[in-house]
């Protein structure tokens, strides 16, 4: 049983507008004059303008640096090993990831790799980082992963149709920027899946199993230690804030004020997920992602409120708070009813059967789910094979 909570984050945070200004300085002052700087990013996000701030910046400090451009959205292994391969030959001191959070995950995959050597697959699960790693700036571009301040990162495994990731504290990056300015450019749909994602976050940190119950078998670690009083701080304001926001930024893309409430819940969110851990609701989307193009933000949006609803017993006060802050009346129901609202709103879609999951693929899709130990340990309530099944079945 855990009775003891700790609270990490990323090294260094700087959040406000104008903030990506001073990713030059922060590098130079990780490793000195001369550092080297890999930045890992995707083209979606050069023909966005994002990159520029970046790039004179970088010049300002005389810096010099190298850019991988081939980032894309749910990150293969394979294309982790790609990228660490192109950093190999530039050697850098320090790995920048720009982007949303596929990009910022295959940044902290690469300075893994460069550390340690091996291949991506070689990390997968909990604790496998055998040491620190180059230093990461994080640099998020999309209000939603909380993978600037997270010690996770998340990648499809296309061999075995599933979603997949690693945790460990060495992933922490050392610096996160968070520029709700960059988050301007998102289209619609990448600012409704990754909000989404982000009150997922929120919402399973604040729901999650107690700390002291956590139950971790005798001899094993995680870096998740299930429901504690930082954690619900962050979760708490996170709700709220994008309870606030994620309509209106999904509406009006140039809304400032919201764009700044959903960058700061996302990291908020992140903060109470990356200590408390996410549940069930991520352990049914990373086989439903495998098995479909779906974006990790949407499938968990798509999910939560059945999740929510299987949870229900065991959280009833909880919901209930939670329905308060999305604006309805203290009544745990209200809550699963405010989600759905909000998914409707956002247009997440509504049914597995919408994005493409066919019926008998659900016990696959619930035994794959019930193998992934290191987050459905988290949930409040401990579920069956056949309980997944009927989650899955009731979302289809
Ligand atoms: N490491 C973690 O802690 C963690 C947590 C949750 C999710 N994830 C992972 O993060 C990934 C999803 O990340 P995401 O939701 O941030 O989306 P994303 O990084 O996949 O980006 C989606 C698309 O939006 C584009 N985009 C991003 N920012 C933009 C901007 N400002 N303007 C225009 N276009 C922009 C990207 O180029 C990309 O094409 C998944 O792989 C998921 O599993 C990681
Ligand atoms: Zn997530």
């Amino acid at each position: 049983m855990r009775t003891t909570w700790t609270f990490s984050s990323a090294g260094e945070l700087i959040f406000g507008p104008g903030a990506v200004r001073q990713v030059g300085e922060v590098a130079r002052a990780l490793r000195g004059a001369g550092t080297k700087v890999f930045v890992v990013s995707d083209r979606t996000l050069f023909q966005a303008g994002i990159y520029e701030p970046v790039r004179v910046s970088l010049g300002d400090a005389a810096l010099t640096w190298q850019v991988f451009e081939g980032g894309q959205p749910e990150p293969s292994l394979k294309l982790a090993d790609e990228c660490a391969a192109m950093a190999a030959k530039f050697k850098p001191d320090v790995v920048l990831g720009l982007g949303g959070g596929s990009n910022m995950d295959v940044a902290k995959m690469t300075a893994v790799l460069l550390s340690h050597g091996g291949k991506a697959v070689d990390y997968i699960g909990d604790g496998k980082v055998p040491g620190p790693i180059l230093p990461v700036i994080c640099v998020p571009t999309t209000a939603g992963t909380g993978s600037e301040v997270s010690r996770a990162a998340a990648f499809t495994d296309t061999d075995n149709q599933v979603k997949t990731g690693l945790l460990s504290p060495h992933l922490r990056p050392r610096w996160a920027i968070v520029d709700p300015q960059l988050t301007l450019s998102c289209p619609p749909k990448v600012t409704a899946d990754s909000g989404i994602d982000a009150l997922t976050h929120a919402i399973e940190a604040y729901t999650a199993v107690d700390n002291a119950e956590f139950p971790l078998p005798p001899g094993e670690k995680s870096c998740y230690q299930g429901k504690n009083p930082l954690g619900d701080v962050n979760a708490e304001r996170a709700i709220k804030l994008i309870g606030m926001h994620l309509r209106r930024a999904v509406k009006n893309g140039d809304d400032v004020e919201a764009r700044e409430g959903m960058a700061l819940g996302a990291t908020l969110a992140g903060l109470a997920f990356s200590n408390v851990g996410v549940a069930l609701v991520h352990a049914l989307e990373y086989p439903v992602g495998g098995a479909v193009p779906v974006s990790h933000g949407a499938g968990n949006g798509l999910l939560l409120p059945f999740v929510m609803r299987f949870n229900l017993p065991k959280r009833c006060r909880e919901f209930a708070r939670i329905a308060e802050w999305l604006g309805e009346d203290a009544v745990p129901e209200k809550a699963i009813e405010a989600v759905e609202k909000l998914k409707r709103d956002i247009g997440i879609p509504e049914r597995l059967r919408d994005i493409g999951i066919k019926r008998e693929q659900l016990r696959t899709l619930a035994e794959k789910t019930f193998a992934i130990k290191r987050i459905t340990r988290v949930n409040p309530r401990t579920a069956t094979v056949q309980e997944l099944e009927r989650i899955l079945q009731e979302a289809w």
